[in-house]
């Protein structure tokens, strides 16, 4: 969808339906317009952005144009909600997520340090994803092994309990077996 186009039709409903429609859905569409006319509330508009994550796995610049556009909303009200609430993804998510445990349980046994140290070995932040789209990082609350805190989970494997030198290890592990060279 080309941005500079959409933002000069805003006065041409239909055209900017179009090209919503070329980016959006159309039962998204059809929420955000059903919601369009009544008072515009936060919960609105986060609904709409969890029904576009739902389906894209993160939210687009695009995308969240399109549903600015379709609510009659600044664009940067839409990327404000998105960027404050740590659920929504602004980037596809990487191959393997890695999910750092911040429950009671595993931050009091030391999970900060190893987030600390994910980010810094990852050079990303939460909710991002590392350029070569290997990996993505995110926080969680209580993976229900207490036992091992503290732990992280990449997809479905659990980890722990971890120091945060364990972490170079664990990434190791799956950029190896990324290059096929794993035994
Ligand atoms: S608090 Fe981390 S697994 Fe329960």
């Amino acid at each position: 969808m080309n941005h500079q186009t959409a933002t000069t039709i805003t006065d041409n409903w239909e055209a900017v339906r179009a090209a919503c429609l070329e980016v959006l859905p159309a039962h998204i569409i059809a929420f955000i317009e059903n919601n369009r006319d009544m008072e515009h509330s936060e919960g609105q508009l986060i609904a709409a952005l969890h029904m576009v994550q739902a389906h894209f796995g993160y939210l687009a610049q695009d995308t969240m144009h399109a549903v600015a556009q379709l609510a009659q909303i600044p664009l940067a009200k839409v990327t404000g909600v998105a960027t404050f609430y740590h659920y929504f993804r602004l980037q596809p998510r990487g191959k393997h997520m890695i999910s750092v445990c911040l429950g009671t349980a595993c931050y009091v046994k030391g999970a900060d340090k190893v987030a600390q140290r994910l980010m810094d070995e990852l050079g990303i932040h939460f909710g991002e994803t590392t350029r070569d789209g290997l990996f993505s990082l995110d926080s969680t609350r209580c993976l229900g092994t207490c036992g091992l805190a503290p732990v992280a989970m990449v997809d479905n494997q659990v980890y722990g309990p971890l120091t945060p030198t364990d972490v170079s290890v664990i990434l190791a592990k799956y950029v190896k077996k990324e290059k096929g060279t794993a035994e």
